[in-house]
């Protein structure tokens, strides 16, 4: 694969790539997150870099090194990400979505440490996230110059979770993950996964079949050959 990375392929090409967890602040000492650690997405944007393109990183909290040569914008909340996001999409004629965004944030931050009182638990109340993919997928340019990637992360309904989510948030691709397949997921320096693509629709029946997808299972790799390959 390290021949696939010096080759200058994406020369010319922006590619937009997000990667790590979201944090979503209850109060100025706690946070809601996820045990993204960003491994895959910075793999992503090495991998660009390396095959010559202008690369935007969007980076929630992270343990990483920032990689060499990339454009590296770090953000916390889900919402910031959406903000970066949005603003670097047009020129982006690739998009990688890798980061584990927080699906739901605590309505409420408070402005001061919530303190033990001694009676009831406070409740935290939750409100959803901008789907920053579903976004994406809806507002890529329609003459097809602009390609949008999906992660999936699943526990249960691999390929038919996937399927849907290529197809619900208008996917070019799909890199799906089983997050009980073993050296796959959070943290680990491989991954195993499932890459899913839409096929040409079948017209010789009007059109009224459900829309085709390519599945192309791939071995279990080092996350850096994968990201050369995604
Ligand atoms: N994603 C995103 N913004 C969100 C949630 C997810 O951009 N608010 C992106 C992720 O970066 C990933 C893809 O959507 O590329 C799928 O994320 P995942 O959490 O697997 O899917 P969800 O649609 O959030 O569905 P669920 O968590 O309910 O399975
Ligand atoms: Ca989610």
């Amino acid at each position: 694969e390290t021949g696939r990375l010096a080759d200058g392929e994406l020369a010319g090409l922006h590619v937009l790539v997000t990667a790590g967890p979201t944090q979503e602040p209850l109060d100025p000492v706690r946070y809601l997150t996820n045990h993204s650690t960003g491994k895959m997405g910075y793999a992503l944007a090495q991998a660009a870099q390396f095959m010559g393109a202008e690369v935007t990183l969007v980076s929630g909290p992270v343990a990483l090194d920032e990689p060499q040569g990339v454009h590296t914008i770090r953000v916390q909340t889900a919402q910031e990400m959406f903000d970066a996001v949005r603003e670097h999409f047009s020129q982006a004629d690739l998009t990688v979505m890798a980061a584990a965004v927080g699906d739901f944030r605590p309505e409420h931050r408070s402005e001061q440490k919530i303190k033990k009182t001694g009676g009831a638990m406070p409740p935290i109340v939750l409100v959803q996230n901008p789907d920053i993919l579903a976004w994406a997928g809806e507002h890529k340019r329609a003459d097809g110059s602009q390609v949008v990637c999906g992660f999936a992360m699943e526990t249960q309904d691999l390929l038919a979770n996937a399927q849907s989510k290529l197809q619900r948030k208008h996917c070019d691709m799909l890199v799906a993950n089983d997050l009980n397949e073993p050296g796959a997921g959070f943290a680990h320096d491989t991954n195993r996964v499932v890459i899913l693509t839409p096929q040409a629709a079948d017209t010789s029946d009007g059109g009224a079949s459900t829309p085709r997808v390519r599945v192309e299972p791939l071995p279990l790799m080092d996350k850096r050959d994968l990201a050369a390959r995604i």
